[in-house]
Formats: C-alpha cells, structure tokens, sequence
C-alpha cells in the first residue's frame, strides 16, 4: 500500500509516457501497415469477340476490362506500364487526389507527354484519406473505351464501413463498346469535322448482357444470398453517354459516390455521368429468382443521335433459375429523375466548406457577364495554350454554367487532383445574386465530377492546396476535342508537404 502512495505521481506520468508511447507505436504500426502494390500493366492489342465480331482491341494484361486495383486507404501504387500497343498511351488514376506527385496523373500533354509505342513509364503514389470505388483508365484520345479498370478502396486496416459490414461486395462497371475499332471512329469525326458514331452496345463488366445479339452466353451475374446484403460498386468508364441504372424490383441505397461516404439515401435509378462512382447496398429482400440489374442513357441533347440500347446483367438469388425480371428504366430524357437523383447527395459528416474565398472564378460557357471577380468566356472556344495559375492554398469557387448555345445537354465535368464541394446546382442561368441563398454550407456532397444540369448550373468550391498542373474536363470525351477543357497550375506551398515532387526519372518527354 505504501508503495503504491509513494509512487503514485510517477506513476501518473509513467502512465502517460507509456501511453504516449502507445500512440507513437500505434502510429508507427499504421505506417507499417500500409502496403506498396506492385503491378505491371502492358498495354497492348487483344482479341476480343463483342456482338458477333472479334476486334482487336487495345487492353491492359490481355483483360477486358483491364485489372481491378484492390488496396486500402494509406496505401502505395507502383505500377509499371509498359506500351506494347500501336498508339500513344497514358493512364489516368481517376479520382485520386495525387498530393504532390502530379506527374503520376497521366492526362496527356498536361502532366506527361504520352508513353509512345515501345515505351514505358511507372506511376507512383499513395492514397491518402479517400475510401471508396475510384477507377483508372487511359487518357490519350479514344483509348479509354477499352483501357479501363476498378480502384477499390478499403478502409485502413483495423477501421470500417460507416454503414454496417456488407455480406458481399461486387463491382459494375459500366463500359461502351463501338463495333468498330474506336481510335478510327474519333480520327475519321475529327477529320470530317461532324459528330463521332454513337457506340453499338453498352456493357457491364465488358458484357453487353441479354439484350444483344452473339452476348447472352457471357451475360454477368451477381450472386446473392436471400436476406445478405451486398455492396455493389457502381463506376460508369462509358465515353460518351450519362447511364441510368437500376435493379428490378430492389431497392438501391446510396452509401459512396466518388471514393467519399455520403448519408445513406435510398432510390431505384441511379443516374451516373462518365467518371462518376457510386457505392449502394442492395438487400436481397424479394422472392428467390432472377432479376434484371439495367443501364441505359440518360440523353438529354435534343435531337442529338445516341446509343439507344440497354445493358443487363442478373441479380441471382442462390439456387434461382427463372427467367430474370426485367426493371423499367426512366425514359432517356427524364431530366427531373437525373435531377431528383444528383441532389440528393449529401456529406456524411459536416465537412469543413471553404468559406473567405480568395477567388471567385466563373467559368461561363457564355458571354453573359458575371459578379464574380474572374471568369472566362468560352462563347465559341478558341485554340489556347494558357493555364489558370493558383497561389497555393487559394479557396476556390467556381459557377460551371451550361448553354444552349450549340446543343445544350448535361455535361460530367471532372476536375483533376481535386475533390470539391457540389454547393448548388440549378437551371437556366446563375444569379449570383438569388442563386447564393441555394448554397448548401452545412452538408454539401465532395466529389470529383459534378453532373452540370442541361441548360443549368453548378457551383463547386475547392481549396488549392495540392501544388501541379490539373485539367478540368468534360468527361463526355467527344467534348474535349471540341474545347471543353482548361487547366489551373497551383503553385507549390511554403512547407516541406505542399511542394510538387521532383518529376521522375522515366517521365516520358516528347
Ligand atoms: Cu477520368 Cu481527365 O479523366
């Protein structure tokens, strides 16, 4: 007893010491856990038999689509590309934030001139603080129809879902496939100056499904287990084409979107622009059978031609052999169900929103004049080689406005190294002066692609604080040879952490 008393304010801070001891171990003992993935990526020329014919299709590995990136938050990419193919290539990590290792991001003629055929070139970087479904794909003309693949994120090990732990997990992803071979299909619009052939088929995991000719031996199914609920990872790689999607007769409760949590909400389409993810929790709570998981386009250009077809895959509950349940999907232009869908994201927990802008910057797409301190009118869109130069740390605002000045339709605008705020979205045009009263402060949705409403508006928000040069794009690929795209260069930060790397070694010149 005597002991005890004696020693008791040491062992106060014995206590403490060893438990800041703990800490700096526990610490340590995360870093440790972080895994480098190593992987080889060789790119080059397959066969692959879609609709009756066999192309020879540019992949990754042989595989379409091309590996799936299995890792967890805080872990390391090396990945090793080597271009075995005919044409120039460069991949893009879609989505991952790249802090200071820009020169992994892989647009071409941004961050890196293109790996050439015979070349190779090794991206590395870390995830930090993103959980979720992200993917990769090539960004280097019309590649990416077929050079594409998965990023699955886990959380750190020891940490979990905030939603409780699915039973299962499986991944969709949404594809376009022209029966043709695509790189021809975008050379031949740009040398006769008129829109590229819309594609012949959708797919879902490579597969077009049920519903097209020489397909249903392949169809994809979902297994699932009466009662379980699975987490099914929904990515839309398609090139051209908003999708629809939905299961017949479930429910589809959104969890993720763009490797951020967001607070669970449930619908029956999902409705996701090229580039977008989004996480649901499906419950198999029906009757044991087949049932029809559909995608289809969300056109909302007028007049404008587009794929009309519809992609399948099956729902199967264990031991169910019955012809599947076909769902009904939203007519192609049903904008007020796009638009019921994208506003409903929500933050899972309150983020910090940049407020105090340094910079309010409009980029209008028209030639009305805005209150915003900077903008950029792109009425008709002239050739430019000039950058949007960012001091570090600066808070970003920016009011993407749609027009009709050509054809008006939703655009998928994506912005490089960045997750932003989605504040408000709207129709007709932005008025800064009744629009602000919209802005979502408390909960707004952190994303990496913002639907931008047909003939409306978005207004996002970032803070600049990862030091590169990053593209702002359309993700309708056809929109960006036509001028849909601009580039900011944030310059490097005082601290050692806010600084661009040295580019590598290997980085591919021109
Ligand atoms: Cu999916 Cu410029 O990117």
């Amino acid at each position: 007893m005597e002991r005890v008393f004696s020693n008791s304010i040491s062992d106060t801070s014995y206590a403490l010491f060893l438990l800041s001891l703990l800490l700096v171990f526990s610490s340590f003992s995360s870093l440790a856990n972080a895994k480098t993935h190593n992987h080889d990526f060789v790119v080059q020329e397959t066969k692959v038999k879609k609709l009756c014919e066999t192309h020879n299709s540019i992949t990754v590995n042989g595989q379409f689509p091309g590996p799936t990136l299995e890792v967890n938050n805080g872990d390391t990419l090396v990945i090793h590309v080597t271009n075995k193919a005919r044409y120039n290539v460069t991949i893009h990590w879609h989505g991952v934030r790249q802090m200071t290792t820009a020169w992994a991001d892989g647009p071409e003629f941004i961050t890196q001139c293109p790996i050439r055929p015979g070349g190779s070139y090794t991206y590395r970087f870390t995830i930090s603080g993103q959980e979720g479904t992200l993917w990769w794909h090539a960004h280097s003309s019309w590649v990416r129809a077929t050079v594409y693949g998965a990023i699955i994120i886990h959380p750190q090990e020891g940490y979990s879902y905030p939603f409780p732990k699915p039973h299962s997990e499986s991944l969709i992803t949404l594809g376009e496939w022209w029966d043709a071979n695509p790189i021809d299909v975008i050379r031949e619009a740009t040398r006769t100056g008129a829109a590229p052939n819309v594609s012949d088929a959708y797919t879902i995991n490579g597969q077009p499904g049920d519903l097209y000719k020489c397909s249903n031996q392949d169809t994809v199914k979902v297994p699932v287990n009466s009662g379980e609920t699975s987490l099914i990872r929904v990515i839309n790689a398609a090139l051209n084409q908003q999708l629809f999607f939905t299961i017949a007769n479930h429910k589809l409760t959104v969890v993720g979107a763009d490797a951020s949590y967001v607070k669970p909400f449930t619908t029956k389409v999902l409705m996701l622009g090229p580039g977008q993810t989004t996480d649901v929790l499906v419950k198999a709570d029906q009757p044991t059978a087949r049932y029809y998981i559909a995608a289809r386009a969300y056109a909302s250009a007028q007049g404008a031609p587009f794929d009309n077809t519809t992609t399948t895959a099956i729902l199967e509950y264990k031991t169910a052999t019955s012809k599947p349940i076909m769902p009904s999907l939203p007519a192609y232009n049903d904008t007020a169900t796009a638009t019921a869908f994208t506003t409903s994201f929500k933050s899972l927990r309150k983020p910090l929103v940049p407020t105090e802008l340094i910079i309010i910057f409009s980029s209008r797409w028209d030639s009305e004049s805005t209150s915003a301190h900077q903008k950029l009118v792109l009425e008709t869109p002239i050739r430019g080689t000039k950058v949007y130069k960012l001091k570090y740390g600066s808070r970003v605002q920016i009011v993407l406005q749609g027009t009709n000045i050509f054809t008006a339709e939703n655009h998928p605008i994506h912005l490089h190294g960045y997750d932003f705020y989605i504040l408000a979205e709207g129709f007709g045009n932005f008025n800064p002066k009744t629009d602000t009263a919209k802005f979502n402060l408390e909960d707004p949705p952190l994303r990496n692609t913002v639907s931008l409403p047909v003939k409306g508006w978005a207004v996002i928000r970032f803070v600049a604080d990862n030091p590169g040069t990053w593209i702002m794009h359309c993700h309708l690929d056809v929109h960006i040879g036509w001028g849909l795209a601009m580039v900011f260069v944030v310059e490097d930060g005082p601290g050692p952490l806010q600084k661009l790397e040295q580019p590598p070694p290997d980085l591919p010149v021109c």
